[in-house]
């Protein structure tokens, strides 16, 4: 029987076979992220649930999964942001707007969101973490009135390497997000919060412990340390929800590449329940 009793929520015939779809914009976020617009041939939502990834792939290059960091709210495109790292990802940083990649998906369990609605929602989030749950942070601001109170903190290692700084701007004046950042690094012209994600947790109101529930995103190192805020905070164990990367081949659960005890992230997650998490000790290290 497996450790987690679910399935992924991926249905249809591009499992296997990836659909072709137009980069229509390329936007710069650092020296190492760019904002990939895309567009499917044919036009059409994607049908992806917030917290899910595509396989992204180059012919005769190879492919590799990246997250979904835009709201399925969003019919006409979806955005993928993606760091330069490695050989895929330093072609798709070559590309520019009109040219093509394949695209498998949407793959993976998500965040469920109809469990948030009538909710509190707290996310936290560190570094690339962001990417994510800005699928998830853009549905939130979409159907606003779906939700009780949401708080969104989120750090980075310096104000350079901020992800999504347009995005940033704007939830600092949205009234709808109770929003703040750190940087670990300040450079001179910062002049906001210094310190570790954990540190912007003095800046929350009193959170109703039942009626809130917390998203985690980000490295494993700052996962730990928020898990001890959150839970400190009396909120349930069922209540928290974190995003899990693991390294993926295949993305529909065929090579074990993912394989964590004897879970499939690409399948069961990459979003789990804590609970669910504690069970698999080697996947947080
Ligand atoms: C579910 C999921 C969602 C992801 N979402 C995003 C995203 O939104 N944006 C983004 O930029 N990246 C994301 N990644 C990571 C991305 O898939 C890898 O950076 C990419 O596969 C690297 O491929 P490459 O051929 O360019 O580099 P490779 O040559 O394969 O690797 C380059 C370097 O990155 C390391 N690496 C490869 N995969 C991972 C991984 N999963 N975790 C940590 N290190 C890795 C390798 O060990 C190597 O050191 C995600 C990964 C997963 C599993
Ligand atoms: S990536 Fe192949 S089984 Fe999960």
């Amino acid at each position: 029987m497996p450790l987690i009793e679910r399935t992924s929520m991926y249905r249809g015939d591009s499992l296997y076979e990836p659909r072709p779809a137009e980069i229509t914009a390329v936007e710069k976020l650092t020296a190492d992220e760019n904002l990939y617009t895309i567009r499917l041939d044919g036009g059409g939502p994607l049908g992806h649930d917030p917290g899910q990834f595509v396989q992204v792939s180059l012919v005769g290059i190879g492919e590799c999964p990246i997250s979904i960091c835009s709201s399925p709210t969003r019919l006409e495109h979806f955005q993928l942001c993606i760091r330069r790292a490695g050989e895929v990802t330093e072609h798709i940083h070559r590309l520019d707007a009109g040219d093509t990649v394949g695209i498998r998906g949407p793959l993976g369990h998500g965040f469920q969101v109809h469990e948030l609605h009538g909710k509190d929602v707290l996310i936290v989030a560190g570094g690339l973490g962001i990417a994510p749950v800005r699928s998830l942070i853009q549905y939130i601001l979409d159907e606003r009135s779906r939700f009780g109170a949401f708080h969104l903190l989120y750090g980075a290692r310096s104000p350079a390497e901020m992800l999504f700084q347009t995005d940033v701007i704007r939830w600092r004046e949205n009234k709808d997000v109770n929003f703040h950042t750190t940087v670990d690094r300040p450079d001179e012209q910062w002049r906001g919060h210094t310190g570790v994600v954990t540190t912007l947790f003095q800046e929350l109101p009193k959170l109703d412990p039942h009626e809130t529930m917390a998203i985690i995103v980000g490295p494993p190192v700052m996962f730990k340390f928020v898990v001890l805020e959150v839970l400190g905070r009396r909120i349930p164990q069922k209540n928290v929800y974190c995003s899990l990367e693991r390294r993926m081949k295949c993305g529909v659960g065929k090579c074990g590449h993912c394989q964590a005890n004897n879970v499939y992230v690409c399948l069961e997650g990459p979003v789990f329940r804590y609970g669910e998490l504690k069970a698999l000790r080697e996947a947080i290290g």
